[in-house]
């Protein structure tokens, strides 16, 4: 059984420009536990991959199987509950500005039935899980990135999920804070066994995380392979420029320290 399963999905959107296909016919499955990548460019059809995967966008054609089950037939009873096994972040972290970093990661207990005292109780655990008990009590935009990205995990942890989404989690963060980061949601991964799926622009990040990776580009997957084959033997030009990009980046890198 495929734990997460794209099977030959499409998505077009009609603009003023006409039709734009930004996902033509993919598919790949990722197995229980595993840290899976898809790495792309700008525009190619990342974002648009995982709203099909959360079902914020209904696919054109072909479906999303979460643990063998279609999720592209679900009622919306029935998707509202497997939803809630689906965590996601984001570059922009989406915290609730007005709430503290407690009130926050208490949020989803709350709606999911838990009383406000016992919400917050378990909201602290998540917040000792992700390392900042510290800053219970502050508002998010006392924080640094990587300590709002901190809460944003703590509070998906507070759902439980049983798959995390990360869309460009770490695309705001300095290259220390997302290493730091990505070691965070590596010991989630093991601690809770949540299986991750990490949308990136970075070989970096897949390099540092990955188990295995998907290469999309114009909304074809070009490439899939572990992530140690990947960058012994990239096998498409897609993939090489990827690598590329990296090297140019180290040198960039290089230069100024
Ligand atoms: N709601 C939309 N309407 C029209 N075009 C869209 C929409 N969402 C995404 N696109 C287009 O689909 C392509 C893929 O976008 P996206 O999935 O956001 O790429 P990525 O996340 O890899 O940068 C782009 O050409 C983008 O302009
Ligand atoms: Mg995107």
């Amino acid at each position: 059984m495929a734990f997460l399963k794209a099977d030959r999905l499409c998505k077009e959107f009609i603009s003023d420009d006409g039709k734009i296909s930004a996902l033509s016919d993919i598919s790949f499955e990722v197995e229980k536990g595993e840290i899976f990548g898809i790495i792309g460019l700008s525009g190619a059809g990342k974002s648009t991959l995982v709203r099909c995967i959360n079902r914020l966008e209904e696919p054109t054609s072909g479906c999303v199987l979460f643990k063998d089950r279609s999720i592209n037939g679900l009622s919306a009873k029935e998707l509202r509950k497997e939803r809630r096994k689906i965590g996601m972040i984001f570059q922009h972290f989406n915290l609730l500005m007005q709430r503290s970093v407690l009130d926050n990661v208490a949020l989803p207990l709350e709606i999911a039935g838990a009383k406000r005292k016992e919400a917050r109780e378990k909201a602290w655990e998540y917040l000792e899980a992700v390392g900042i008990p510290d800053k219970a009590n502050a508002f998010p935009s006392q924080l640094s990135g990587g300590q709002k990205q901190r809460v944003a995990i703590a509070r998906v942890l507070a759902s439980d999920p049983e798959l995390l989404l990360c869309d460009e989690a770490t695309s705001a963060l300095d290259p220390q804070t997302t290493r730091q980061i990505l070691a965070l949601l590596r010991d989630i991964n093991k601690k809770y066994g949540i299986t991750i799926l990490i949308i990136t622009h970075a070989m970096t990040v897949v390099q540092e995380i990955c188990d295995r990776v998907a290469v999309l580009e114009g909304g074809r997957l070009m490439e899939m392979n572990t992530v140690k084959e990947l960058f012994a033997h990239p096998r498409t030009k897609a993939a090489k420029r990827l690598l590329l990009i990296q090297e140019d980046d180290n040198e960039e890198k290089e230069a100024v320290l």
